[in-house]
């Protein structure tokens, strides 16, 4: 007997019960792709298919769709332009997307009567602010008051959102995830602020590619579950320090693409939970200082790569973390960098490490750091860093070199990566004391000394008592 895969045999069942229903261009019933694959479980697939209007009713085979079930309704790629009351669908989580449509207006009723919608997909589009009024996500009418609905993922980006309506989040109280990036939203205005607050459930925030340039401080107060928030493609000069605000919750943060100049010991502060931070595509990065990643005190992943001019990391860039390091991987590939210190980080402690693409000076320091502490073993395969100086080592593996008379013990290494700008107020004043000191000192000395040999003189210029015997 020929063996046959279980995947064929899934493939062929589920074409055994894929059909199609309707007839071409009548708008009740466009001809859209059934897809079952369980009883619990179907696809309703109306995308591409040149729809102009929102059906007015489903296949027969919706009906039979349990209580529990799951229901996915696509229109990608379609020419709908108002969104009208969607029929009924059974099920417990109901997903509909409206992806890549020409929508600009959206009936107060769209979802009345699909109050189990946990995801609805409104992406690229050309929804304006004023379109999200809180009446399109009234639930069905019960006892004189619309009641709320299930959404929990709403996606609104590409649109043409300025502003959020303060009370658009008033019917969807477990609004997980909002998406709002790529609309033209350039001020976080006090409506807008207002209505994501109202959001207290909200997870995860996607704000890149909105033209922001800051987040007012308040702006997360009450978002005492925010655990994700990309800020990338905006025109951030810092990194914004209402984030502080939901440092306790906060688990992922996204700030690519943005023209800050440096980071420093503030930029990062208070983001205590942190797992993941990437900070990557910022063309205008040139350096990473002193006590940077210092709050960070649960990170595991750190991405901070393709930063092209992005130079220098200070080696106390992870001062204060590094007895209790928690980091498993960083990558720094693409840079400008050409040197590390080798005592930026326990290099022995990560399970990946990237360096690809940097400009590296293969000198004892980064020949130690990847022989004696252990960083070229955690090099994915492939992605192995190659020297670009000096000349006789251009182009080699750093892995694969031998500088065999580099000092194994490098503490005097360890004090090439000191810079300027690694003094900070403080070690000003306690030099500016230090100075101080010394001087006082040397004054009380001088003028001890001084004390001393007027003492002095005036023993010698005392008169020499007569020894009558010495004259003899
Ligand atoms: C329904 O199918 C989707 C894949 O199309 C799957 O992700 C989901 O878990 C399924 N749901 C159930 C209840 O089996
Ligand atoms: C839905 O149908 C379109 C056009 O027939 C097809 O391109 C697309 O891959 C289908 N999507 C799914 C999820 O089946
Ligand atoms: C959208 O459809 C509704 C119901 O058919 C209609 O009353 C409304 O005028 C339409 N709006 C637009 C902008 O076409
Ligand atoms: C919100 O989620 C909770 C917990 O899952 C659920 O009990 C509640 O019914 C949901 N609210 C709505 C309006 O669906
Ligand atoms: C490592 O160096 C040896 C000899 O120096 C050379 O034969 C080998 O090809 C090099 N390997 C790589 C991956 O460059």
């Amino acid at each position: 007997m020929i063996p046959i895969p279980a995947s064929a045999i899934i493939v062929i069942l589920y074409a055994l019960v894929s059909t199609t229903y309707g007839q071409q261009g009548d708008p009740k019933n466009p001809v859209c792709d059934i897809s079952i694959r369980d009883s619990d479980n179907l696809t309703l697939n109306c995308s591409r298919k040149n729809i102009n209007t929102i059906p007015t009713g489903w296949p027969e085979e919706m009906n039979g769709v349990e209580q529990a079930g799951d229901v996915l309704i696509t229109f990608f790629y379609n020419n709908i332009v108002n969104v009208t009351q969607i029929p009924e669908v059974p099920g417990n989580k109901i997903a509909i997307i409206l992806k890549s449509n020409k929508i600009i207006e959206i009936q107060d009723d769209a979802f009345r009567n699909i109050h189990r919608m946990v995801y609805l997909d409104l992406s690229n589009n050309s929804i304006s602010g004023e379109v999200l009024r809180s009446e399109i996500f009234q639930g069905p009418y019960n006892d004189g008051k619309y009641s709320k609905i299930a959404l929990e993922t709403l996606n609104l980006g590409h649109n043409e959102i300025h502003s959020l309506d303060r009370y658009l989040f008033q019917y969807t109280p477990n609004l997980t995830r909002l998406y709002l990036n790529n609309n033209p939203i350039e001020i976080l205005d006090h409506v807008t602020i207002l209505a994501l607050s109202s959001a207290v459930k909200l997870e995860v925030l996607d704000l890149s590619k909105t033209d922001i340039d800051s987040i007012p401080l308040d702006a997360f107060r009450g978002l005492e579950n925010l655990q994700n928030i990309d800020l990338s493609n905006n025109k951030f000069v810092t990194v914004p320090e209402s984030l502080r605000l939901v440092g306790s919750t906060l688990k992922y943060l996204t700030f690519n693409n943005n023209p800050i100049v440096e980071l420093n010991d503030d930029s990062f502060i208070d983001l205590t939970n942190l797992i993941e931070l990437e900070v990557t595509e910022n063309e205008y990065l040139e350096e990473i200082k002193r006590s940077t990643f210092t709050p960070l005190k649960s990170l595991r992943v750190l991405r901070v790569s393709h930063n092209s001019i992005l130079r220098y990391i200070s080696h106390n860039a992870f001062r204060g973390i590094k007895d209790k390091w928690t980091l498993k991987e960083i990558y720094m590939d693409n840079n400008g960098l050409s040197e590390v210190s080798i005592d930026l980080l326990p290099w022995n402690k990560l399970d990946v490490l990237g360096m690809t693409g940097n400009r590296w000076l293969c000198n004892c320091e980064l020949y130690n750091i990847v022989t004696s502490q252990g960083a070229g073993t955690k090099f994915k395969p492939g992605d192995i860093p190659f020297c670009a100086a000096p000349m006789i080592l251009s182009g080699e593996y750093i892995t694969n070199i031998t500088l065999s008379f580099c000092p194994s013990d490098n503490k005097l290494e360890t004090q090439s990566g000191f810079s300027l700008s690694d003094i900070k107020p403080k070690q000003i004043l306690w030099c500016i004391f230090g100075v101080t000191m010394v001087a006082m000192l040397g004054m009380l000395l001088g003028l001890f000394v001084n004390y001393i040999k007027t003492l002095y003189k005036r023993h010698r210029n005392q008169p020499v008592p007569y020894n009558p015997l010495s004259s003899a």
